[in-house]
């Protein structure tokens, strides 16, 4: 085999290890952080090409620089198949990130000082939802629906309550860590009722939408925001679907209201994951995450822990421990990681511990299914995770767990062109 990487190995050995020790983690961890995917070789060979070097603010055919008929078909594929693959009838693919996806889209249908209704953060929301540390709180007016305590889910009546009373400009569906099908066509009808605009930000689930393991947002929304890089397995990103209607003030928004260049090599990767997603393939990708889910929550069930909502229907499961002593989902993360399975703290509805340390652990599905893990190896994972959990401070039980999960690693190689550093 020649040399893996070998300008970077000779110009910068610091970097080069660097790099080969994180491929070594993600083969010998169990990634399970819910927000988290391995790409593909062709979407990262996309990714480490020419065109970084290519500045093309503006849109194809309609940009401020010149040389732009290369990128310009990237980006064409890439507009392209985002909307074959969720029917949408505009795409912009330019947003750097999720965030910027939901500033853009904010941006072009808001003024500062509107009001916004959005999930809470401590009930599964996201921080671009209106966290008064995120620019979405300081910007706009913000009230935030939570789910029920009883059961984890989200209060349609409530929402509808708040909405009438509150009267939003904009209604946001969409979360980081809410483990049930959300019901699109209720939010939406609760839009319509008291003339709100209605986003759905489907990062996490975007690639259960794309393969039909979840109800898309698309028929519903008048604008979809999103990531790439979560259950979609493309790489780190965003991208925004909208009506036509709506595409002069969404690109408007993204480019020049705020971004400026384009990261074309990022637009290309993006394009080949779309192009991943299309292919049926896909759809068994997507329902075995879901499945691969439901046995984990299942075994983590039998074995005496609760689940908000009691379940899952999509990629993740968020496992209260606030009826086990001590253990707080800053501890829970930290033993999980001593034996190679990585998952983060997360708040739980009517949290009481503070953000740093939370009484949860979010749990997702969709990287492991990408390495080619399915329900029996999901079985085995459970039963690992509540051996430590119950003993996490027994070190010869996280040792032993540690060394199985070795093993398993190695029947299902990640990346196995890179050289162990
Ligand atoms: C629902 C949701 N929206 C937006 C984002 C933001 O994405 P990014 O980290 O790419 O800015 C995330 C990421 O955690 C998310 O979960």
């Amino acid at each position: 085999m020649g040399a893996f990487l070998p300008a970077l190995q000779a110009q910068d050995p610091e970097i080069y290890r660097a790099i080969l020790q994180e491929a070594e983690r993600q083969n010998v961890y169990l990634e399970l952080i819910a927000s988290e995917n391995f790409v593909s070789r062709a979407v990262l060979e996309a990714m480490g090409t020419v065109l970084t070097n290519k500045y093309a603010e503006g849109y194809p055919s309609k940009r401020y620089y010149g040389g732009c008929e290369f990128v310009d078909v990237a980006e064409t594929l890439a507009r392209e198949r985002a909307r074959a693959l969720f029917g949408a009838e505009h795409a912009n693919v330019q947003p750097h990130s999720g965030a910027q996806a939901n500033m853009a889209a904010f941006m072009a249908v808001l003024q500062p000082g509107d009001t916004i209704l959005g999930m809470s953060l401590s009930h599964g929301g996201h921080l671009t939802h209106g966290s008064p540390v995120n620019f979405s709180g300081q910007l706009y007016r913000v009230v935030a629906y939570g789910v029920r305590e009883e059961d984890g889910r989200i209060d349609y009546d409530a929402v509808r309550a708040l909405a009438r009373a509150e009267r939003p400009k904009l209604i946001i569906a969409g979360a980081s860590a809410y483990p049930r099908t959300i019901d699109f066509a209720a939010f939406a009808d609760i839009a319509r009722e008291v003339g709100a605009h209605f986003l759905v930000d489907m990062a996490h689930i975007a690639g259960l939408v794309a393969g039909g393991a979840h109800p898309s947002p698309v028929p519903h929304a008048d604008i979809v925001t999103s990531t790439a890089h979560k259950t979609l397995r493309g790489p780190r990103s965003g991208f925004i679907l909208s009506r036509e209607s709506l595409a002069r003030a969404i690109d408007k928004a993204v480019f020049p209201g705020v971004q400026g260049g384009p990261l074309m090599h990022i637009v290309a990767a993006k394009a080949v994951a779309f192009g991943e997603a299309l292919r049926p393939e896909f759809r068994d990708y997507a329902h075995q995450v879901v499945a691969n889910a439901r046995a984990l929550a299942e075994t983590l069930v039998e074995r005496g822990f609760r689940l908000v909502s009691g379940g899952t229907d999509n990629h993740l499961l968020l496992v209260d421990l606030r009826d086990k002593g001590e253990l707080t989902g800053k501890a829970a993360e930290a033993v999980l990681e001593r034996a190679h399975m990585t998952v983060n703290k997360n708040t739980v509805p009517g949290e009481t511990r503070s953000p740093f340390v939370t009484s949860g652990i979010r749990i997702g599905t969709a990287a492991l299914t990408t390495r080619g893990m399915r329900e029996e190896e999901m079985r085995r994972i459970g039963h690992w995770m509540a051996d430590v959990l119950d003993a996490a401070d027994d070190e010869s039980m996280v040792r032993r767990v540690r060394d199985e999960v070795i093993e398993l690693t190695r029947s299902f190689p990640l990346y196995p062109e890179y050289p162990r550093p």
